[in-house]
């Protein structure tokens, strides 16, 4: 069964799934922002500003899910409720471990919502949704970086404050 125009309409599933997705992007830019403000709390200036940047950058992932299901025939994009992101950390170590562990998730969300595409014989949402799949493999790549950074920075107290500098 094809559309009206030409075939290339988003099937409803699709849809619904590119703006679940889109949501789940936006918590995850709520969830920076959260993290961001716990630190700035502390005068950890340069490790909030950075994810203050993740923030902004995960809003721009949904942005262009928006745009993307804009650009497809009679698509519809539609802007979900999102749950209060977590806000009460008791250490650094745990919430960039918390943040670590959200971007891993993420790339099975993605990962599943590219495979979606795939079963719904969708091969422009599927090509689109190859940026997303990649995109997690480096994020998951750097958190894991910053996460052992951080494990050894918060061993002896006093050198979070060279990891700040770095970050900055
Ligand atoms: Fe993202």
């Amino acid at each position: 069964m094809v559309d009206g125009v030409s075939g290339t309409a988003l099937s409803a599933t699709l849809e619904k799934a590119l703006n679940a997705h889109a949501a789940e992007e936006m918590h995850s830019s709520q969830l920076y922002l959260s993290a961001s403000f716990w630190f700035a709390n502390k005068n950890y200036d340069g490790i909030a500003g950075f994810l203050l940047k993740e923030s902004e950058e995960e809003r721009s992932h949904a942005l262009k899910i928006y745009d993307y299901v804009l650009t497809r025939c009679d698509g519809r994009a539609d802007v979900l409720a999102l749950p209060k992101p977590k806000n009460n950390w008791e250490t650094p170590q745990e919430v960039f471990r918390d943040l670590f562990e959200a971007e891993k998730e993420f790339s099975l969300k993605v990962r599943n919502l590219r495979s979606l595409a795939l079963q719904e014989k969708d091969q422009g949402a599927h090509i689109f949704l190859d940026w997303f799949v990649q995109e997690q493999e480096r994020a998951v790549d750097e958190w894991d970086k910053l996460n052992s950074k951080m494990e050894a920075y918060a061993a002896l107290p006093g050198l979070l404050w060279h990891l700040d500098k770095e970050l900055e």
